[in-house]
């Protein structure tokens, strides 16, 4: 692949190609993150679904398996946080990006560190707050996105010049971005690199079953929606799980009620195990367009091509 590119992010992460593969829950570990990273992009490792020790593997494995730079996606909600943050800092992790919580207080210790942190965001409100707390860049995360996300439903297209307006700091695009022409749009609007979710979701190194990764295939427009808005947000398959969580939600149901049918595992049952009926699935809605588990290597190298050629396309139109 020829025409690198040189901005902000790939100084900062050392990476040929402005393409962040998303950590993700059952989804990212060693294999995915070392295969990203030696492809010329920014590998992470999910912390969110690992217990502590799991955490310290797969970083050791990811650092036996590529000689490139990768990070730790550290999801801030979760109980055993400071236990993660022993792991990154005694493995001398070179980049954290934080997310669904606070960065006022963990930005200051990672960056103590020596750590790069980058933020994910939903609004530009939250984006000022993690260029204050003191982050190298923020993913701007729009609605369309899988996994967690904000309460406004701000979609990309609108949050990227937002959060670009708003920050001094790099921005990073995420949410409904699987091809080079969904990447360009995004440098259009301001940003100077993406971060890639479902896309990577549906590659061959990545961790979650086949089960999930066959259905992702299978997803058409409008099979996935935005739920329990009243708990955690999450971008959700249509599934009888969720269709629980609807009915529940539809008859008013309190919070706790919401906790009590989410009850532990959900997510490892529907992503890791497979069980597509009582399980969570999460993915993003740009799973309608994505029809093919293809090596992780490939989606880095098809995404950028298509992204420079569609950038030669353009000036030749003007
Ligand atoms: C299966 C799945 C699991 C995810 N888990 C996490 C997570 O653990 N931490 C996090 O910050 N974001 C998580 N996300 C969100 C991604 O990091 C990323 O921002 C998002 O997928 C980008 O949107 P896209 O799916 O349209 O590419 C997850 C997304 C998916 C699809």
């Amino acid at each position: 692949m020829k025409h690198q590119t040189t901005n902000r992010i790939t100084q900062l992460f050392r990476i040929t190609y402005p393409i962040i593969q998303a950590g993700m829950v059952w989804t990212s570990g060693w294999r995915l993150a070392s295969a990203v990273s030696n492809a010329g992009a920014l590998g992470l490792i999910g912390a969110g679904s690992m217990y502590p020790d799991v955490l310290r593997e797969h970083i050791r494995k990811c650092r036996a398996a590529t000689r490139q730079m990768f990070g730790v996606n550290l999801p801030l909600l979760y109980p055993e946080l400071e236990e993660h943050i022993k792991i990154i800092t005694e493995e001398k992790i070179p980049v954290v990006f934080t997310s669904a919580g606070n960065p006022g207080k963990w930005t200051g210790i990672l960056k103590k560190e020596g750590v790069i942190v980058v933020h994910v965001v939903s609004s530009s409100k939250f984006a000022l707050k993690a260029q204050e707390a003191g982050c190298d860049a923020v993913v701007a995360e729009g609605f369309e996105a899988g996994g967690h996300n904000g309460r406004e439903e701000t979609t990309s297209m609108v949050l990227i010049p937002l959060v670009r307006a708003a920050v001094h700091i790099p921005v990073i695009a995420a949410g409904g971005i699987a091809s080079g022409k969904q990447m360009l749009a995004a440098f259009a609007l301001g940003a100077e690199a993406v971060q890639i979710g479902s896309r990577f979701a549906a590659s061959e190194e990545a961790s979650c079953h086949i089960n999930f990764q066959q259905r992702v295939l299978d997803a058409r427009e409008g099979d996935t929606e935005l739920s329990l808005k009243q708990l955690t947000p999450v971008r959700l398959l249509k599934n009888s799980f969720y269709q629980q969580v609807k009915a529940l939600e539809l008859n008013g149901a309190s919070a706790a009620a919401l906790v009590a049918l989410l009850g532990r595992g959900r997510a490892k049952k529907g992503m890791f195990e497979g069980d597509l009926e009582n399980g969570e699935l999460e993915i993003g809605q740009v799973s309608a367009a994505i029809t093919s588990v293809l090596p992780a290597a490939e989606i880095v190298k098809r995404t950028w091509e298509e992204f420079r050629n569609g950038l030669e396309g353009l000036s030749k139109n003007q």
